[in-house]
């Protein structure tokens, strides 16, 4: 599993990679004295500048508070990678890393001078009218059973063509942001949850310390004074809710995961009076040293009571329970199975009273059933309805290539084929090839495979193979559903890479990869049959941050991992070099194309100047005649995210 988008090693990164592992294995470190230059040079800069596969780069370290990379190095996954760092050493290198500046985006191949990060002024709306749903809204991050499907958008595929940004806001880091009227929510990893009007930008509400990558789903419900609830999960490990029209505290629920490289990156999901939480985890990363006791982490699917935040049931995803297996070179105890994280939202069938998820690979080479698996849980007591494994023994962690095997790396190793799309339940049109009205689900797989399986037993009923498939996607984030076609976004991220390098005789990310085919695709959903294909066009990229560069001579990834989005007439969907596209649904045509990287954006939050960035992660919001997206992934990647961060919004004619 990852927390976001990363890139396998490459064989190029191995001597980086041996360092800190040497250090870590052999002697304990001496103690280090601050500054926290001398700290960052000594145990982290091997590993973080320039950032190996997943780990986040400086200017991605420079948009976290400081205090959360204190808790990253004490408790969180880089508690491994600072054992003998006394606390001192610990607050130096953290205030270092968020208040220097960042190194400035690569210019064309170069690395500037050091810039600091762009930060946003908070202007307060003048007045907060209450909370009324338009018809026209986007709640949750994948609305009804997961098909991000807007029937209602506000506008037509005419209107499409006319689209233009409306207003920009500087955002280090922000998720998928729900709208529900005038009134927007999006949380964001330098901590700041904010409510804005979706009509102009400016700021309802702000919650800081809210470290936090889920979507807020908007619900009305009794439990939040003024009747509308939003709930988020934070980055430890716990889920909160707060009325969505004040930003007041409701509650916030218990710790939910014992172990401290676990977290929430898939949105919590309110159904009926429980709220589901799925739980996912860095444990991948933070096994890199081989004096950590790799791997405990199992992926989970928590219950918690609407009205309280109590936990109802938690789920392990694993059949196999934990047990300690064998020392490994350097006399570390390994233990497993480990793995199965959950990195997107649930999907719940109302229907069948049943929550279906998706499961990453497995980190350990002890066999378990629940890695790279589509897991169906009964909602009312937590019990595994069924589990279908697509990829056996697909066993990974950072670090581990053909050249370097560190301690920890299991074997054999796996491909990384995790499933981080939400399942989509999909309702079969009546008649159709004699499989009249019957529900099918659907997932998509980082291999490239989309897959239609029988909700009752978890059956694959067909599967069909769109991409090469990488660690990085395939299908990445997810997966979009009108009532006709399943719109499939396929990545091919490192393939993508691997095409560049070779030419220039560089050392490729993988040893063997399938030839990249990047671009949307529309399948039948009884069948899996591929209507159209889109290719994701090579087009002019002026992302000047875009890290990829470094790595390919100039070129920007055009690999398609954003998650798609729907509404009658219009496919939205993104792509790593910064373009943002909608497709006809019908034909696959390209109906509008905006680069989010050809200009800059005097943001409402006052940044003058502010470059957008890749798109990836969960992609738009459509509500309202308007179309929210985020550019600039800001998630720990070496590909796409730059740490610049903007969430623009669109209207007719920018109107
Ligand atoms: C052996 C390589 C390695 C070393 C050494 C290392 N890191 Fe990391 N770091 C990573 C990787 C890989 C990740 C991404 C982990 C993930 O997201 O699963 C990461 C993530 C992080 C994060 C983000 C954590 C989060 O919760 O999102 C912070 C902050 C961080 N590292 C700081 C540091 C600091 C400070 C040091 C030095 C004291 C350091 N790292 C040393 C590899 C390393």
């Amino acid at each position: 599993m990852r927390f976001t988008t990363i890139l396998a090693a490459a064989a190029g990164l191995a001597c980086a990679l041996t360092l800190p592992i040497a250090a870590h294995a052999q002697a304990p470190a001496p103690p280090i004295a601050a500054p926290g230059e001398a700290v960052f040079n000594a145990r982290c800069k091997a590993c973080h500048e320039p950032a190996i596969e997943r780990a986040p780069d400086r200017a991605t370290l420079a948009t976290m508070p400081a205090g959360a990379i204190v808790e990253a190095l004490t408790n969180g996954v880089m508690k491994s990678m600072a054992a003998g760092l006394s606390e001192a050493d610990r607050q130096a290198v953290a205030a270092y890393l968020a208040a220097a500046a960042a190194p400035a985006p690569v210019a064309q191949g170069g690395r500037g001078r050091p810039q600091p990060p762009l930060v946003g002024v908070d202007l307060k709306c003048q007045v907060n009218p209450p909370i009324k749903p338009s018809g026209s809204d986007w709640t949750s991050v994948g609305l009804e059973t997961s098909h991000r499907y807007q029937a209602h958008p506000g506008l037509t595929a005419v209107d499409v063509a006319k689209l233009k940004v409306k207003w920009a806001f500087t955002m280090t880091g922000g998720s998928m942001p729900t709208v529900i009227g005038d009134w927007l929510f999006i949380t964001n990893r330098s901590g700041k949850f904010y409510a804005l009007d979706a009509a102009t930008g400016c700021v309802r509400w702000v919650v800081e310390g809210a470290v936090s990558r889920t979507t807020p789903m908007i619900v009305k419900s009794a439990i939040a004074p003024s009747g509308w609830a939003t709930f988020i999960g934070e980055r430890n490990r716990t889920v909160r809710a707060l009325d969505a029209q004040t930003g007041k505290d409701i509650w916030r629920s218990a710790v939910l995961d014992a172990n401290a490289v676990a977290g929430v990156t898939g949105s919590p999901l309110v159904a009926g009076d429980r709220i589901f939480v799925p739980l996912t985890s860095g444990e991948e990363g933070a096994a890199i040293p081989p004096t950590y006791p790799c791997c405990s982490f199992q992926g989970a699917l928590v219950a918690l009571d609407l009205a309280t935040g109590k936990t109802l049931w938690k789920t392990v995803v694993l059949p196999e329970p934990l047990r300690p297996t064998h020392k490994n070179a350097v006399g570390t105890m390994l233990q497993g199975p480990a793995g199965g994280a959950i990195w997107s939202a649930p999907t719940y069938d109302a229907g069948r009273g049943l929550v279906y998820v998706a499961t990453g690979d497995s980190y350990t080479d002890v066999d378990t059933k629940g890695a790279d698996a589509i897991v169906a849980i009964e909602a009312a007591t937590g019990k595994i309805r069924w589990s279908n494994q697509v990829t056996e023994r697909d066993n990974f962690i950072v670090g581990c290539t053909d050249a370097v095997k560190p301690a920890n790396c299991p074997s054999p190793d796996g491909p990384d084929y995790d499933f981080g799309a939400s399942p989509i339940l999909f309702k079969l049109a009546p008649g159709k090839g004699g499989k009249g009205g019957r529900d099918i689900l659907l997932a998509g797989q980082k291999s490239g495979v989309a897959y239609g399986m029988d909700p009752d037993t978890g059956a694959t009923l067909w599967s069909t193979k769109v991409g090469g498939g990488s660690a990085l996607g395939g299908i990445e984030w997810g997966m979009a559903a009108d009532a006709k076609r399943l719109y499939v976004a396929n990545a091919d991220t490192i393939n993508l890479i691997d095409e560049y390098l070779r030419p220039l005789g560089k050392s490729p990310m993988a040893v063997k990869q399938p030839p990249a085919t990047p671009g949307l695709y529309a399948l039948d959903p009884a069948t899996g049959k591929v209507l159209w294909r889109a290719p994701a066009p090579i087009a002019s990229c002026h992302y000047a941050g875009d890290r990829s560069r470094d790595r390919t001579g100039g070129a920007c990834i055009r690999a398609q991992s954003q998650a798609p989005s729907v509404m009658p007439g219009a496919v939205f969907s993104g792509t790593l070099d910064g373009w943002f596209r909608a497709y006809d649904p019908a034909s696959g045509k390209v109906l509008w194309a905006d680069s989010t990287t050809s200009r800059t954006y005097d943001t409402v939050n006052r940044v003058k100047g502010q470059p957008g960035g890749s798109l990836d992660g969960l992609g738009a919001a459509i509500a309202g005649g308007r179309v929210f997206v985020m550019s600039g992934f800001n998630g720990a990647a070496n590909t796409g995210g730059n740490g610049n961060n903007v969430l623009l919004a669109y209207s007719v004619d920018g109107k």
